[in-house]
């Protein structure tokens, strides 16, 4: 392998510059030549194929987003836009490909494997942290984080004018965000999409607190939350509790998505570039590089995709326990 080409596709994620970078000086310090591709899939079909150098990659690894641009393309989910998509990258004389990206992204690098066997190694970067095969995804430590100091500041005002606070984080299928944000930030509730809690555990709770002279408290919400968003919950319960507690809703959005990526991500970020380049190295096509107990480890796309990774029973457990 001479050549290979690395791209950044879905939901960016602070650190994905910071594996750009380790990806393009990994690839240098092992002797292979490196392309980046801008806008993910989208620039793959455009032919948006570019020579990646050292000093293209310079001063980046402190910035979030991505310098690469992202994309969630509809055309590659098609044959024609696949086929586009090969022909340029033959015609840049692509040899392997490093994909930095979350699940839409690894499932079309499956695909895209099954029909031109092009040797593709993924670094797991969304902020959802919802993927199987590595303990943690490159944007989640600062999403959470980014998440923490916004809760940390509505318990500021909760607490002053003694009211409920709903609010919602990011998390489309998962609830690693809520969890983690929740627990840093002394949530009352976390409803997490990976279990249910019903409507009338979240009013008793809230009651059992009002009973107790609590005067504030915080219900963190998952986006994705089987029961509906922050705004429907709030809207569900307050008839039901109005005599006694006023509430508010706050949803936090794409902040969550921005901003420098902390330390840990970016240290993440670059053992996971370093590790996709020696995984095509040494001959690994269609997996993805993870960090699994602190070691580098290669799954197949697809479990990635499809194995499901579990919230730890213990994490929820504590909400309940630290709300008392
Ligand atoms: O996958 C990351 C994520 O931020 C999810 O948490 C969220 O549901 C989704 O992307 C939002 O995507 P978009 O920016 O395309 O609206």
């Amino acid at each position: 392998m001479k050549r290979i080409a690395v791209f950044t596709s879905g939901g960016d994620a602070p650190g994905m510059n910071a594996c750009i970078r380790a990806v393009v000086r990994g690839a240098i310090y092992h002797g292979l030549e490196v392309y980046g591709i801008r806008r993910g899939y989208s620039g793959m079909i455009a032919g948006d194929i570019f020579p990646m150098t050292s000093q293209s990659v310079s001063n980046i690894v402190q910035r979030g987003g991505t310098t690469l641009k992202s994309a969630r393309s509809k055309e590659f989910m098609t044959p024609e836009g696949r086929k586009k998509a090969y022909e340029n990258l033959m015609n840049a004389g692509i040899e392997g490909l490093v994909a930095i990206g979350g699940n839409g992204t690894f499932t079309g690098a499956e695909v895209f494997f099954n029909e031109y066997e092009i040797p593709t190694v993924g670094c797991p970067g969304t902020i959802d942290n919802d993927l199987y095969g590595t303990d943690y995804t490159i944007g989640f430590d600062t999403a959470v984080n980014t998440a923490l100091e916004a809760i940390d500041k509505i318990r500021d005002t909760a607490d002053s004018h003694d009211r409920v606070f709903f609010i919602e984080v990011m998390g489309r299928d998962s609830g690693y965000i809520a969890i983690q944000s929740g627990i840093g930030g002394g949530a009352e509730i976390v409803m997490v999409p990976e279990t249910h809690t019903p409507l009338k555990k979240v009013v008793s709770t809230l009651k059992d607190g009002w009973t107790r002279s609590k005067s504030s408290s915080i219900v963190v919400v998952a986006e994705g939350d089987e029961e509906g968003h922050a705004t429907d919950i709030a809207e569900k319960i307050k008839s039901q509790v109005a005599d006694k507690l006023d509430i508010r809703v706050t949803t936090l959005g794409h902040i969550q998505r921005g901003g420098t990526p902390t330390a840990y991500d970016r240290i993440l970020a670059s053992r996971l570039g370093v590790g996709a380049v020696e995984g095509l190295i040494k001959g690994y096509k269609n997996v993805m590089a993870g960090i699994v107990n602190n070691e580098m480890v290669y799954t197949p796309f697809i479990d990635t995709i499809k194995k499901p990774k579990p919230i730890h029973d213990d994490l929820l457990r504590m909400v309940h326990i630290l709300s008392l």
